[in-house]
């Protein structure tokens, strides 16, 4: 079976940058070592005036397209995916497509497009279905274009505000792909969960504390249904794990319950056992609360072994080093930790072919998706000419006060007026140029 799967990846990052433990910290009376200890995060990427998510996602895509050569008729199919949506009719995706337009020669006149939900997996579930086009033969020979973008803005006040971002993650699905070929096999974790939700509001309604608990548990369901397709799992069977990232403090709780699954009745545990036991299995218990004590206390002492240790220093923590500087990109977060694992490995000159990543999506609402990705003989050559790091280090700091004035520029419900001036000067880019006569938003490229 040719493989199908990743075979571009392009970034695109909002262009301001709030320094988490520096400036918002202090103003919003926090300690910095909630940011960088607590969250993991350092900094937050943020759109400025003239960006939103069909610039972001029409910069990301034109830039992947360029490099790669690609013309529109290249394309049969575009898929956004994104929780920040502003019409609920007309698809994200026509209006990046109308942006291309404007700057290649040709159409997208016979392309499908649409507009993926579901929270932060949409962006998996895109790829997905644009995997499933390809083998079932209807693409033509066509690639797909999944753009996951998204502007993660909160409430002033809201919990969430510590762990904003914006920006917007390009991938181009193809047969024979350059980069990385998808596994069939994919887990589920999926159930009716109230964590986080945007009923007909711009800024989300968030339990924070209650989305960590929902994500953990669909996690979970989602890695014993991955199992039940593949077998058990090992933890060296995975050169990284990406998690979603809503911060990096998140993905800390959640690796040690992937790491505690794979070492079971493996030589690990069994290394492990002289110092902190063997785990508790569920049928050496009365009750389940006792059950889950002991699995709690024997989480504790996993957690501090130099084992668990070594491994989440090679598998997670390299995943990490794009979202913490720029925040909770929603729908692109998994994807910037799967950048951020490649990018590392390519930076220590490891030969990742042929090895395997471990890619879980996480959506609240709730849905956890586990699948697995074999990395191709030429990424390196598509990693190597990502140039993601200078974006991000290209972003402009801004004080307190700015914050809050963009801040206000970006929420519906606050008439800042048509002429509030940007903070950067746009430069070879599509930007937002105010609304037509039925109310849809406009753009045009700025060379
Ligand atoms: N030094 C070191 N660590 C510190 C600290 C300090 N001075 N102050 C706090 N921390 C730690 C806390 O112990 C906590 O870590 P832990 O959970 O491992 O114990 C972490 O920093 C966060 O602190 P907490 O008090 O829980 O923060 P909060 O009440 O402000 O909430 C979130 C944090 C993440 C829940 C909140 O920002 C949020 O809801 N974000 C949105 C998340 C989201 O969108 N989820 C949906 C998509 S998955």
């Amino acid at each position: 079976m040719t493989p199908v799967g990743i075979d571009g990846i392009e970034i695109w990052t909002g262009t301001l940058k709030l320094d988490l433990p520096g400036t918002l910290a202090p103003a919003l009376g926090e300690e910095p070592a909630k940011f960088t200890k607590g969250l993991g995060l350092y900094a937050s990427s943020l759109p400025d005036t003239y960006e939103d998510i069909v610039t972001m996602g029409a910069n990301a895509a034109y830039a992947l397209m360029d490099r790669h050569g690609l013309e529109p008729d290249d394309i049969g199919r575009i898929d956004v995916a994104t929780e920040s949506a502003f019409d609920n009719s007309k698809p994200v995706s026509t209006y990046i497509a109308g942006c291309l337009e404007s700057v290649f020669d040709g159409d997208f006149h016979h392309a499908n497009k649409g507009e993926r939900k579901f929270a932060c997996v949409a962006g998996t579930q895109s790829i997905n279905d644009a995997y499933n086009w390809i083998r079932a033969g209807r693409n033509r020979g066509r690639a797909a274009l999944v753009i996951a973008t998204d502007t993660a803005l909160y409430e002033r006040g809201d919990g969430g505000e510590l762990t904003q971002g914006a920006g917007a993650v390009a991938m181009l699905i193809d047969e024979d792909p350059s980069i990385l070929a998808l596994s069939q096999e994919q887990g589920y974790g999926s159930a009716d969960e109230t964590d986080f939700l945007k009923p007909n509001q711009q800024f989300p309604s968030v339990d924070g504390k209650r989305s960590i608990q929902v994500y953990l548990a669909r996690m979970r369901e989602a890695m014993a249904d991955f199992e039940a397709q593949v077998g058990e799992t090992h933890p060296d069977d995975y050169a990284y794990i990406p998690f979603h990232t809503p911060f990096p403090g998140m993905v800390r709780k959640a690796a040690p319950i992937g790491y505690r699954r794979m070492i079971r009745a493996t030589e690990i545990e069994d290394d492990l056992a002289p110092s902190i036991g063997h785990q508790p299995r569920p049928e050496a218990f009365d009750d389940e609360a006792a059950f889950h004590d002991a699995l709690a206390e024997y989480m504790d002492a996993l957690v501090e072994t130099d084992a668990y240790a070594a491994w989440y220093d090679r598998v997670i923590e390299p995943t990490l080093s794009l979202s913490r500087e720029v925040g909770n990109w929603y729908t692109g977060s998994v994807h910037l930790a799967r950048t951020s694992a490649l990018l590392d490995a390519a930076d220590r000159d490891v030969d990742l072919a042929g090895m395997q990543l471990l890619v879980a999506s996480y959506g609240s609402g709730a849905q956890a998706e586990i699948h697995a990705e074999t990395v191709r003989p030429s990424w390196r050559e598509e990693i190597d000419a990502l140039p993601v790091w200078s974006h991000i280090e290209a972003r402009t700091s801004i004080d307190f006060p700015t914050y809050e004035r963009i801040h206000d520029v970006h929420n519906h419900d606050i008439d800042t007026g048509a002429d509030v001036d940007p903070v950067t000067v746009p430069n070879g880019e599509f930007v937002f140029t105010g609304w037509g006569r039925m109310n849809e938003r406009q753009y045009e490229f700025v060379d």
